[in-house]
């Protein structure tokens, strides 16, 4: 089977991450979304729970994506889930560097799994979970960029209502 691990945060889901995992579920048999359970320094709003409940929502319409937690080494993940390709999105420059040294920290532990980089559509480049998360403290818009769902997440745990 031609599997691979999309891994991150989701802090939350975004649709520009939902466009990298629909583009993956095109291209591999069977794709795993890893959601990290903890990640010091940064300070998640959702739990892991939370979080991978609402990725699971978010692309029930893809039959060969599975969600799972994991709180271990990434390539130690992906060994335990045998598989050999780990998928990072990169959406501008700046992402580079963070992903360049992740992939070769990755490759030094473990030689047998490889990082490939997507990007997403373009009208995503400029999104992140915080970003989101930002903009609706401050009462914007974000419609265009995460499902109702999650956006109704972040408003009950931000603001709320
Ligand atoms: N669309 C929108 N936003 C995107 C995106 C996309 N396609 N791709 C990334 N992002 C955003 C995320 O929303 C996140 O935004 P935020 O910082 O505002 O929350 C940011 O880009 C980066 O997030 P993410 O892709 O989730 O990476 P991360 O840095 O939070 O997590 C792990 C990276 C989980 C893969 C990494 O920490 C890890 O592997 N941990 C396991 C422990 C380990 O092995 N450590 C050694 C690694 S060398």
């Amino acid at each position: 089977m031609n599997n691979a691990i999309y891994p991150g945060s989701f802090d939350p889901i975004t649709y520009g991450h939902i466009d990298i995992i629909e583009r993956c579920s095109n291209i591999y048999d069977h794709l795993i979304v890893g959601v990290i359970q903890s990640n010091s320094p940064k300070k998640m709003l959702f739990n892991e729970n939370e979080r991978k409940n609402m990725i699971k929502t978010s692309i029930s319409h893809l039959n060969n994506v599975e969600v799972k937690i994991f709180n271990t080494l990434l390539v130690d993940f992906a060994s335990q889930e045998k598989c050999s390709i780990i998928i990072r999105g990169l959406r501008v420059l700046s992402d580079f560097e963070y992903e360049f040294k992740m992939a070769l920290m990755n490759r030094n532990l473990n030689e047998k799994i490889t990082t490939l980089f997507m990007m997403p559509h373009e009208k995503y480049t400029h999104v992140s979970s915080s970003l989101l998360k930002e903009v609706i403290y401050l009462g914007g818009n974000i419609d265009n960029y995460a499902p109702k769902e999650v956006i109704d997440n972040i408003n009950k745990k931000i603001n709320g209502k």
